[in-house]
């Protein structure tokens, strides 16, 4: 068998490597406009962060994994073929700012359509708005009339950083399809090595708006417990107390409430969005208003946390130096899409802040392009360590939970910081205890204020 991936990216790259790693009869080629991330592929040094993808992509590159630029080669020869490409917000025309840009998806559904002689099987795995595949369906059906195309939803569920974890062992794998020969041709792939009641299956609808709504689900618990957050700061509960002692309900559970500067990375925002946009559409006005809190909840998290940091430092930091520590989305992972940190530097430098940056794996060039002309070579440094992203600076202010930030030396640190030193922990990593011991003015997302010095 022969399987072909369109996108060699956060979500094609990882995935198709486990496949070849579990699968070594199957051939798999993930394929990608972008010259340079293949290259990167196909390097040692692939070009995206994630724990434990080297062993596995230098494992089987070569043998039953490549990585290409030759799309239609890989089309022609595929069995299956994985459509992994991104499916950003639309930034103009009808549902600017909400719906999703399908361009990409369509791009390759008529690429497959124009050249395909072989019946294949296509396969959903980027996240679409519900009733997408029919759309591919037309677009396929109006092509090459020799083959025959069945289109299945296959919804990827891993989160970045952990994706290695995710996809040896998911929770569930979803295969939304209409024919039975097709959607069980997929479930045996995973069953390989994923035990067979996990490989859940339904129809197309139900298997996209599942993708939109586990999205939605997961970033509405952290806009609850921000929102709580916010609370606890007022009334000087604790929020991480709070998160755990409701967290002990089962029927709640503990996970995903972990009080933040704000939710980030490519999906969450944007799937929302793209489920407002839909409900907007079928003329669910109440539904949409209702998620769209969750975005809404999340960017007064980030503006909170910034208006925090300005207030506290006596209402400016007007040529003060800020160390940020971490700029990636979340830890484990490169990627700064949506990155709280991108929209709390952004303010931080419109208060005129000078800004130490550090991130573990986030290059120079992605920061200064996130930030966009506010940043300059004036009023932002790029830090090769978190101490040095300290020294001098006013305060401190971890946007990423790295976990090289809550271990470091921080009595030499403090000595290098003009005073009052101020530490603003967004991701509720550090013991604030032990930073006011030491002299620091410490505060944390939902942990109340500090004794009155
Ligand atoms: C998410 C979904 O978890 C995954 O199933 C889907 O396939 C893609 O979207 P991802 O965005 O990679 O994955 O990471 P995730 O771990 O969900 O974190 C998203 C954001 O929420 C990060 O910014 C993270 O820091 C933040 N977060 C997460 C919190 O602020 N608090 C939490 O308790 C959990
Ligand atoms: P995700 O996080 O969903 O994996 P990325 O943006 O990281 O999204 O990756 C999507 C990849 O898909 C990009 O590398 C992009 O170059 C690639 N891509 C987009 N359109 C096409 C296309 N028509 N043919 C091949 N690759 C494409």
């Amino acid at each position: 068998m022969k399987i072909c991936c369109i996108g060699a990216g956060y979500v094609g790259g990882p995935t198709m490597a486990m496949i070849a790693h579990q699968c070594h009869d199957i051939t798999v080629t993930v394929v990608d406009v972008n010259e340079t991330r293949i290259a990167a592929w196909n390097s040692d040094t692939l070009p995206i962060h994630e724990p434990g993808l080297d062993d596995i992509v230098k494992g089987r590159r070569g043998q039953n994994l490549f990585f290409d630029t030759n799309v239609d080669k890989a089309i022609l020869e595929g069995d299956i073929i994985f459509i992994c490409v991104g499916t950003p917000t639309k930034t103009f025309g009808v549902g600017a700012g909400r719906a999703a840009d399908l361009r990409y998806i369509e791009t390759c559904a008529r690429r497959i359509a124009s050249i395909a002689t072989t019946d294949k099987i296509i396969v959903e795995k980027s996240t679409i708005p519900v009733r997408t595949a029919n759309s591919i369906k037309r677009i396929l059906k109006a092509g090459n009339a020799q083959a025959s195309f069945e289109v299945l939803s296959n919804p990827e569920f891993l989160a970045e950083g952990t994706a290695i974890e995710d996809l040896t062992e998911p929770d569930r794998v979803l295969i939304g399809g209409e024919c039975d020969d097709s959607v069980e041709k997929l479930a045996s792939i995973y069953a390989r090595w994923i035990p067979r009641e996990r490989v859940l299956t339904t129809n197309l609808w139900s298997s996209e708006l599942s993708k939109l709504t586990a999205n939605a689900f997961l970033a509405q618990r952290i806009s609850s417990i921000n929102a709580i957050s916010a609370l606890c700061e007022a009334t000087n509960a604790e929020v991480d107390e709070v998160a755990h002692a409701i967290g002990t309900d089962s029927r709640i559970g503990p996970k995903f409430l972990k009080a933040s500067v704000g939710f980030g990375g490519s999906c969450f925002q944007k799937d929302i969005l793209n489920l407002v946009y839909l409900c907007e559409h079928y003329g669910l006005q109440e539904v949409a208003d209702y998620w769209e809190q969750v975005v809404k909840m999340n960017d007064y998290q980030k503006r909170r946390f910034y208006e925090r940091i300005v207030g506290t430092m006596f209402n400016t930091v007007s040529s003060k130096t800020i160390a940020i520590w971490g700029f990636a989305f979340k830890k484990d992972t490169d990627d700064t899409r949506e990155s709280a940190a991108i929209a709390v530097c952004q303010n931080l430098l419109g208060e005129q802040a000078q800004l130490n940056i550090f991130d573990p794996q986030v290059s120079k060039e992605r920061i200064f392009e996130d930030l966009g002309s506010i940043a300059n070579d004036d009023n932002v440094h790029i830090c090769q360590s978190a101490e040095e992203a300290a020294s001098g600076a006013h305060a401190i202010a971890i946007l990423t939970e790295w976990d090289t930030f809550a271990e470091q030396d921080f009595a030499k640190i403090y000595d290098y910081m003009p005073k009052p030193a101020f530490f603003f922990d967004g991701r509720n990593i550090s013991d604030l205890e032990k930073l006011r011991e030491i002299g620091f003015e410490a505060y944390g997302v939902g942990q109340g204020r500090p004794p009155a010095v």
